[in-house]
């Protein structure tokens, strides 16, 4: 474990991407062929663009605050700058999903609305509390999928693999930015814990009920063996993110800081997997 004060952090780098979605793309593009793995990833990707722009506002709102650090700042414009490209690509990819028939603008609407709703009642503090639960969540998921890369993209689709192999890879790369500005400017240890306990229970309510909502409009509803295996593959023994389970609980530590997990390895090997011809920017 390395302490966050003596870790020189690398640059954040922003990548342009721009996938081509083709049609020989199977119906059942998630982890392991799986329709109820698909649905659960169709579902988290119509929630990022609203989540992601929320990300951006909570972190952007004290970068006035954040006094003489350029390493500070430079990481918030790479954070702000990756969180904008997984947008983009995550609108494009929602509009192929809507294409087969996945409620992905509907969902894509109904984040929208709720996090508009947090951004007017919410006070910054808490924005930027629940911003950094949200990226814990995203950087446990991306630790569970880059650190068992042939259960997580072993049977994917090329493309839909480097898509979100990108993705989760930069959720890596950021994973402290909101982190660091809260513990700068924010610092409130109880809120910290307190929204995180919350986010989890609503995070993996409202990402199950809308993978059943996908399920239904695409005709899987009824698939026991789908949700069986799906559900197994993720919380059986040994399933990917039961593995992972002590990661999540590390962030209830009064030491917590998310560069203690160290990822360099899965992330070099993701990086030259999944995006060849792009800087390294770790060591
Ligand atoms: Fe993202
Ligand atoms: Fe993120």
């Amino acid at each position: 474990m390395t302490t966050a004060a003596a870790t020189a952090r690398s640059p954040i780098p922003i990548r342009r991407m721009d996938f081509e979605l083709t049609d020989d793309i199977p119906e059942h593009w998630g982890i392991d062929g799986n329709p109820f793995l698909t649905a659960l990833m169709s579902a988290l990707s119509a929630s990022f663009p609203a989540g992601e722009r929320y990300f951006i506002h909570s972190v952007n709102h004290y970068v006035d605050q954040l006094g003489d650090d350029p390493e500070l700042r430079a990481r918030v414009r790479g954070f702000a700058g990756q969180e904008a490209q997984h947008t983009k690509e995550h609108l494009a990819f929602n509009r192929f999903l809507d294409a087969r028939g996945v409620p992905a603008l509907a969902i894509e609407q109904r984040v929208e609305e709720i996090l508009d709703d947090l951004k007017r009642h919410n006070t910054p503090a808490e924005n930027l509390a629940h911003t950094v639960a949200l990226e814990h969540l995203t950087a446990f998921l991306a630790s569970a999928a880059l650190e068992s890369p042939e259960a997580f993209f072993g049977k994917m689709h090329p493309t839909v693999a480097a898509f979100w192999g990108w993705h989760l890879i930069e959720e890596l790369e950021h994973r402290s930015v909101a982190f660091d500005v809260y513990q700068r400017c924010v610092g409130d240890e109880k809120l910290r814990l307190r929204a995180m306990a919350i986010i989890t229970v609503f995070f993996t309510a409202v990402n199950l009920l809308r993978t059943a909502r996908v399920m239904r409009a695409t005709g899987h509803r009824w698939d026991l063996a789908a949700w069986a295996k799906g559900l197994n593959l993720l919380f059986g023994r040994p399933g990917v993110l039961r593995k992972m389970s002590p990661l999540y609980r590390a962030f209830y530590r009064t030491d917590f800081h998310p560069d203690q997990h160290q990822v360099d390895q899965a992330l070099d090997q993701a990086r030259a997997y999944f995006l060849p011809g792009h800087e390294r920017t770790t060591g």
